[in-house]
């Protein structure tokens, strides 16, 4: 497996080019709207936008400033505000948080004394070093939360806000629907990967038996047929806790879609739409995706299943950094980083399918797998137990490949990201697989 230059001058260049996009797309999202808007909660289930702007600056001023430079705090009374475990996201709108002018004066200054400490870096001598680590974990730390502010904008009631042009349309996919991924061991996670986090490493030998997996996600125009079919009123699709979750929430399609007349409608980013056919199924909840896969008499694929298609290469028998290969998401590959507001049409990217043939991977809609989020073998921790360890168990499951919201620097064929299976306002779809049958 190759990876990136490990050059001082290649690293500085790279982690600066990358917070310099990640601050760029946070200030877009905090700056598209009013100010009541950056301090009102949209939802329960999400921090006001400001608070996720001066959390961006803290984490950025604990991990860059604090452990790699050693500086004393900037402001030490507002470090409890933004930590994230001591209080949950409802509560935050009553926290004295600091107002948006002051969030982003305060992110301003933690980002000007972090490109000092960029500038006289020297990439090794400690792990969070080594190879530009601390720059690259905080990068992906603000991309993730630009995701979670796009997904408070998509939450958001009120006029349209963002804008980006459309994916470009795409003839209807006519390739098989499924692929046969051969049976036998690959290489899962990594070790090698400079950027990698803690959950992906390290790099372990798996065994997965042969098996069909969807070739595209599952489409808007397949998933109406399960709602058509009363899938939503069938208890046979689903587990027992599905079944309890969809009968207590009522839910009866996925999130954003209304039914006007004979059609689906759905809101995007402050507009309304016809549900598009084509486009992967997005605002579904594992319950929905696991029942869906059941009607459909499949199922969902494992997190080792769906890696195993993203990576493995059958010709050389080794795993590459993404399906098309290790060279970086170009926009020929991936659907990524927020520069359409929707995901492109199945079967679009064929420059970034895999190996066996599979497209759409990486980019365009987080895919549910039907395993819990647990640690590899050999996991360690690095460099905080609250990124990936507090998370493991069977209450969270596993979601892989990235949607159209995640930037290139947090998604990559070994990316792990989780939820609660009951989650539907994150910008997740699925696809499907089935064990290949012996003989
Ligand atoms: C990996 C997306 C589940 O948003 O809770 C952000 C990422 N961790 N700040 C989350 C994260 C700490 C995390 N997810
Ligand atoms: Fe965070």
């Amino acid at each position: 497996m190759t990876h990136p230059a490990h050059d001082a001058e290649t690293l500085r260049e790279r982690a600066l080019t990358t917070l310099l996009a990640a601050r760029d797309r946070t200030t877009l999202l905090t700056s598209c709207v009013e100010e009541p808007d950056l301090t009102a909660q949209h939802s329960p289930l999400m921090s006001p936008l400001v608070w996720d702007l001066a959390h961006i600056g803290s984490q950025e001023e604990l991990w860059l400033l604090r452990a790699v430079a050693g500086q004393e705090a900037i402001r030490p009374e507002i470090d409890s505000l933004y930590d994230a475990f001591e209080h949950p996201r409802a509560e935050r709108p009553k926290l004295p948080l600091l107002s948006p002018e002051e969030a982003r004066r305060y992110a301003a200054e933690v980002r000007g004394r972090a490109l000092d400490v960029l500038a006289g870096a020297a990439f090794r001598g400690t792990r969070l070093t080594e190879a530009g680590f601390a720059f690259g974990m905080i990068a992906q730390h603000e991309q993730q939360h630009d995701e979670t502010m796009l997904i408070t904008h998509q939450l958001r009631r009120g006029p349209r806000a963002l804008t980006a042009p459309d994916p470009e349309p795409a003839p209807l996919f006519t390739g098989p629907a499924e692929v046969l991924v051969p049976g036998g061991p690959f290489t899962m996670g990594t070790s090698s990967e400079p950027w990698a986090l803690d959950n992906e490493r390290p790099a372990h030998r798996r065994e997965v038996a042969a098996f069909h997996i969807d070739t595209t996600p599952v489409t808007n125009a397949a998933y109406q047929a399960f709602i058509d079919d009363g899938g939503y009123r069938d208890p046979r699709w689903w587990t027992a806790d599905g079944w309890d979750h969809v009968r207590r929430a009522s839910l009866t399609a996925p999130l954003f879609w209304h039914r006007d007349g004979g059609q689906w409608l759905r809101r995007r980013f402050g507009a309304t739409e016809v549900v598009p056919p084509d486009e992967p199924v997005l605002h579904v909840c594992w319950y929905e995706a696991d029942a869906y896969a059941r009607w459909a008499g499949r199922r969902l694929p494992t997190e080792a299943e769906w890696e195993k298609a993203a990576r493995h290469d059958p010709a050389t028998g080794g795993s590459a950094r993404y399906p098309w290969g290790d060279a970086d998401p170009g926009p020929e590959h991936a659907n990524l980083g927020q520069r359409h507001l929707r995901p492109a049409p199945a079967g679009s990217y064929p420059a970034g399918e895999s190996p066996l043939g599979v497209r759409q991977l990486i980019g365009d809609v987080w895919e549910w797998t039907a395993s819990d989020f647990l640690p590899y073998p050999g996991f360690r921790a690095f460099p905080y137990k609250e990124y990936s360890e507090v998370f493991f168990g069977p209450g969270h499951k596993v979601l892989r490949g990235g949607s159209f919201a995640v930037d290139a620097v947090a998604c990559r064929g070994t990316f792990r990201n989780w939820d609660l299976p009951v989650r539907r306002q994150i910008f997740a779809g699925f696809r499907t697989a089935r064990s290949a049958v012996a003989g």
